[in-house]
């Protein structure tokens, strides 16, 4: 069947195309139907049946005699671990740790933080929260304590479970720390924390609150499946939204199953048995659906790789792993690409591997710019799939059903969208804008299962966030258009969350560390242009009157406070002491404007500029650090 078949037909019947899909997934009791829409616009899906996460991506593979498939391949080049874990293995790892947590109390329902690094045990430690319905929130590595305490604060863990450190290259990250100074700091604290030490670093254990990893599993009866309704929560992922305080999305259960399961085929192309490769990290949605869930709902042997694109040891090491492990399909952050072009532009590292086993590459996370899709097609020579999706998502809004029909490749468009989104171009008043037209781009409701039905306690937030703008559709937070063939074009964000890295960040959660410092009176964060990591941030401060210190010692301050705040992944080094912000006559700063200047963009002088003569100081002051067409 085509591509535009299986839309329409999704189409005529939202609910059939859905509840065939559950098909594929083992119910311990079917639903009675696919969609819940009497909350409107509030809506769920699959939400009485009941199921079990772990049994879907784990026990049912054992049962049906592929116990011994690899299940996980660890790949740690910063470590120099190279680690296999099949199937029967992981259903016995996984039932275990799941047993030690409900002996010391976990049950269905009870929260439980994760803050690992890339090793196997956090994508076990994740399982086993499924396994007894535990929700977990799985907190990215590169964080500060603050953060941590925000989330442990929000979601209110009964456990925290983290590793004792990880490895980036040329450091430790030192985890316990990190930990110990996030429970001090947050109200909330757990009753209890399991630490994984590894041999990197041996951490410092709390005695009464922390348990050794393996001690705190020894003798404990291995606990089964526990099943759940379709709606029950499977965890809470925070992301960065327009303030300091991070959203937490909701998964829930039964379309987080069903969804990603038909993705693996239908999008990323692959059969059971054969590897997939996400490189990402466990910490973000790529992680969860892609490392995580879905390889293993669907029977794939997934990969836990512990590494950068470049120097661990080189920019061939993505090559050596898809050649050693056989991947069949492989997804990664255009930043990387971009990465590895940078150290090999000719891509002669590529050539001392056979990649012949790979079918696909298919990259997100970020725009990806049509010189490094160029380049990857060049040097792998396979299709190269851009595709568009969010935390919030969970999986491809809009891609190329490769596995369906590989659709035409327009360099710089993700494609079109997936059975299950009606993705509409609106403009401010919330109209359907023809095709070629830009506006903000928005999926009418119902979104399809397996996204967000709402935000972690926070109701209200979500739907001010996603509903109300634009009455009957989900609002996505990024501007683009549609063409006349139905491609997607996404050109920017239309809050203020920036990607750098690939990493989702908040420019208003920096402004707030910003403006925190005793000497700063304004500030304004913007994300730049820049060919490594897409954007980065950089500030702009105005000093309280009568502070006279050196500009580039507050600059430095500045830039420790938001390493120290939010986390070194902000990657914020870059801030300008200036003397005023361009402002509208009601007091907004005119950030797109000064991301326009900084980019050395045309632009549209704002109607409502307060004092158009502040745009001249900001061009100056960016030029002297090398932007604004300097
Ligand atoms: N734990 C602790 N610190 C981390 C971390 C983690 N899990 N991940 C990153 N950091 C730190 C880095 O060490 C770096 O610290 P530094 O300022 O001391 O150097 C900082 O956060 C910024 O990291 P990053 O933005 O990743 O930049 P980088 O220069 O270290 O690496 C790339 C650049 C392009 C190689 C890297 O970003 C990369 O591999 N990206 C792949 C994209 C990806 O995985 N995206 C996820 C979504 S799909
Ligand atoms: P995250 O929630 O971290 O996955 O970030 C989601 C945001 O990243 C989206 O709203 C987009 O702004 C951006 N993004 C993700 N994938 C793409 C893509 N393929 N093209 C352009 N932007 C993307």
């Amino acid at each position: 069947m085509a591509y535009k078949d299986i839309y329409e037909g999704w189409k005529r019947d939202p609910e059939g195309f859905w509840m065939q899909a559950a098909e594929a997934i083992d119910w311990d009791r079917k639903p009675s139907r696919a969609l819940f829409d009497d909350n409107a616009p509030l809506y769920e899906w699959f939400a009485d049946g009941m199921v079990n996460t772990c049994w879907n991506a784990v026990d049912r593979h054992v049962e049906a005699g592929r116990g011994a498939q690899t299940a996980i391949i660890h790949d740690s080049p910063v470590t120099g671990i190279k680690q296999k874990i099949n199937f029967s293995q992981l259903r016995s790892r996984v039932a275990r740790l799941a047993g030690a947590l409900r002996a010391k109390g976990i049950e269905k329902g009870d929260r439980v933080i994760i803050y690992m690094p890339m090793v196997p045990e956090a994508v076990e430690a994740m399982l086993a929260c499924g396994r007894i319905g535990a929700i977990h929130s799985v907190v990215f590595g590169g964080f500060a304590a603050s953060e941590l305490a925000v989330r442990i604060d929000d979601c209110r863990p009964k456990a925290i479970i983290a590793a004792s450190c990880g490895i980036e290259p040329g450091r430790v990250v030192h985890y316990k720390p990190l930990l110990d100074a996030a429970i001090d700091q947050a109200s909330h604290k757990p009753d209890f924390c399991v630490i994984f030490q590894r041999e990197e670093e041996v951490a410092h254990l709390q005695e009464g609150r922390d348990y050794d990893w393996h001690a705190f599993q020894y003798g404990v009866e291995p606990a089964e499946c526990v099943p759940v309704r379709g709606n029950h929560p499977a965890y809470i992922l925070y992301t960065s939204g327009t303030t300091g305080a991070p959203k937490g999305v909701v998964r829930h259960t039964g379309g987080h199953l069903v969804a990603l399961n038909w993705t693996m085929k239908n999008i990323y192309n692959v059969d059971p048995g054969e590897v997939f490769w996400a490189a990402s990290d466990v910490g973000w949605v790529v992680g969860h659906s892609y490392i995580c869930y879905a390889p293993l709902i669907h029977g794939n042997t997934t990969i836990v790789f512990e590494g950068k694109p470049v120097g661990t040891p080189d920019a061939g090491t993505f090559w050596r792993v898809i050649s050693e492990h056989k991947v069949r399909s492989f997804f990664t952050a255009p930043t990387a690409f971009r990465a590895i072009k940078r150290e090999d532009p000719k891509g002669e590292y590529r050539q001392k591997y056979d990649l012949s086993c790979l079918g696909a590459l298919y990259l997100a996370g970020e725009r990806a710019d049509p010189d490094t899709i160029e380049w990857a097609q060049k040097i792998l020579g396979v299709p190269v799939y851009d595709h568009w999706w969010q935390t919030e998502t969970g999986y491809t809004i809009v891609g190329n059903p490769a596995g369906i029909e590989p659709l035409p490749v327009k360099i710089g468009s993700p494609t079109v969208a997936m059975p299950g989104y009606d993705v509409q171009i609106l403009d401010e008043a919330g109209h359907e804008m023809p095709a070629g037209e830009l506006g903000a781009i928005a999926v009418k409701l119902p979104l399809p299962p397996g996204t967000l039905p709402t935000l972690w306690n926070a109701e209200g937030r979500f739907r001010k966030s996603y509903l109300e703008h634009f009455p009957g559709y989900y609002e996505t937070g990024d501007a683009g258009m549609k063409d006349e063939d139905g491609y997607l074009w996404i050109m920017a964000r239309t809050d203020d969350v920036i990607n750098v890295a690939g990493h989702r960040l908040s420019t208003g959660a920096m402004e707030e560390v910003l403006a925190s410092h005793p000497d700063v009176a304004e500030c304004a964060v913007i994300g730049v242009s820049d060919t490594l990591k897409g954007q980065i941030p950089v500030g702009f401060v105005c000093l309280t009157k009568g502070v006279n210190r050196a500009h580039d010692e507050i600059v430095r301050e500045c830039a420790a406070l938001v390493r120290d705040r939010i986390g070194p992944v902000a990657a914020f080094k870059l801030a300008l002491v200036v003397d005023r912000l361009p402002k509208t006559r009601s007091g907004k700063i005119l950030r797109a404007t000064m991301v326009k200047i900084a980019d050395g963009e045309d632009f549209k002088m704002p109607a409502t500029i307060d004092d158009p003569a502040i745009l001249d100081e900001i061009r100056d002051a960016l030029k002297t650090v090398g932007y604004a067409g300097a």
